[in-house]
């Protein structure tokens, strides 16, 4: 069993898909079928360790779920040529996170940013979930080997623990991998993150130096991929500006953090690099920028919100992609924990 290239990557399904969620990932998700095997998951394990109040219930979890696997497909991820499935059909996921948490250490989670955000100020009352969070997501990544990950910025530090994580487990039972025949020990690859394109973090419509949030309790802070024309050109046309005219140099958005985001967004919807959106719209007013922004918003985002539409008035369609790509990830999966299994020392069938 030699380590292949094969990318992964999930989206959780928590509501209010939007613009950062297609920019920083979805859009690479669908570049790198070209070159990759390539796994993509829902994670609804993930989903839910915050409380209800965000996830939303049981209805509105296989709701959003279903959601997630529209907007992959809608976007243009090919499921029969890849895998789309929803992480909870494949058991592997937390049967690799038990052995992880073995192999994690309490101090590196206790330095993971987004769990310090998400927990508050109340941390005693946080879920362990939450705080097992990035565990499970390296389970997510290592129970397909895989050994490249598109993600948006803020998931940077997860990877990192990732990566850490399958070193200290090639470490710890480095005797017993090479026993088992493989090379050098190694079992587990090091992930390594793919965080591409103009736009890996984009901003709040609001507050230029927020990151746009499924969860900002402000609708017109992001651009949901549901949005109809009329409500883009709405939330574009109120987005938070200044009073100057937009720079000809990149240099000169280093302190506009709102001028930044927009032409981030431009950028990453034309394919072109923010200097060149500011060679053709430099020096002139935002609102003609704006107008230039809405159209190509709609222009890319409309195809996308009218297939999801149509996908996910289809559920039995859409569960049934889930089950097949569950099948295909679950035979991958089985594989590996059947080793893992060996390399720790857990009796089973043969
Ligand atoms: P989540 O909604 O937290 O499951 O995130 C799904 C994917 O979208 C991850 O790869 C995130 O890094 C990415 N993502 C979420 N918010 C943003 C944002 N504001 N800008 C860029 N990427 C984002
Ligand atoms: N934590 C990721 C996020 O919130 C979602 C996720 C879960 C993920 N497991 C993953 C991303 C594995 C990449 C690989 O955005």
């Amino acid at each position: 069993m030699a380590i292949v290239e094969r990318v992964f990557s999930g989206v959780q399904p928590t509501g209010n898909l939007h613009l950062g969620n297609y920019l920083g990932a979805i859009v690479n998700f669908v570049k790198l079928q070209e070159t990759h095997n390539c796994i993509y998951c829902v994670v609804d394990m993930h989903a839910i360790t915050q409380g209800a109040d965000v996830w939303g219930g049981p209805a509105e979890l296989a709701r959003n779920t279903r959601e997630v696997a529209a907007a992959f497909i809608a976007a243009g991820v090919d499921p029969k040529k890849h895998i789309v499935f929803n992480q909870s059909q494949v058991s592997g996921h937390a049967e690799l996170t038990w052995i992880f948490n073995c192999v994690a250490r309490v101090g590196w989670l206790s330095r993971m940013t987004q769990f310090k955000e998400k927990a508050g100020k109340d941390r005693e009352n946080a879920s362990v979930g939450l705080y097992d969070y990035p565990v499970l997501m390296a389970a997510d990544i290592l129970l397909y080997r895989a050994t490249h990950v598109p993600v948006g910025e803020d998931q940077k530090q997860h990877l990192e623990l990732a990566r850490d994580i399958a070193q200290k487990f090639n470490n710890d039972f480095g005797d017993s991998i090479r026993g088992q025949g493989f090379n050098e020990g190694l079992f587990f690859p090091q992930p390594e993150p793919l965080i591409t394109g103009p736009a890996t973090r984009v901003m709040s419509l609001r507050d230029g130096t927020k990151k746009m949030s499924k969860s900002d309790s402000s609708d017109n802070s992001r651009i949901n991929l549901t949005d109809d024309a009329d409500t883009i050109a709405q939330k574009i046309r109120k987005a938070k500006t200044d009073p100057e005219p937009l720079p000809s140099e990149e240099k000169g958005l280093e302190t506009r953090p709102e001028a930044d985001n927009l032409v981030g967004i431009y950028a990453a919807l034309s394919g072109r690099s923010k200097q060149q959106v500011l060679s053709e719209f430099g020096g002139g007013q935002f609102s003609s920028f704006k107008n230039a922004l809405v159209e190509l918003c709609v222009e890319k985002l409309s195809p996308i919100a009218s297939e999801m539409k149509r996908l996910v008035a289809d559920p039995g369609h859409v569960d049934a992609i889930l089950v097949d790509g569950a099948e295909r990830a679950n035979a991958i999966a089985a594989e590996t924990m059947k080793s893992t299994k060996d390399i720790v020392g857990f009796i089973r069938s043969r």
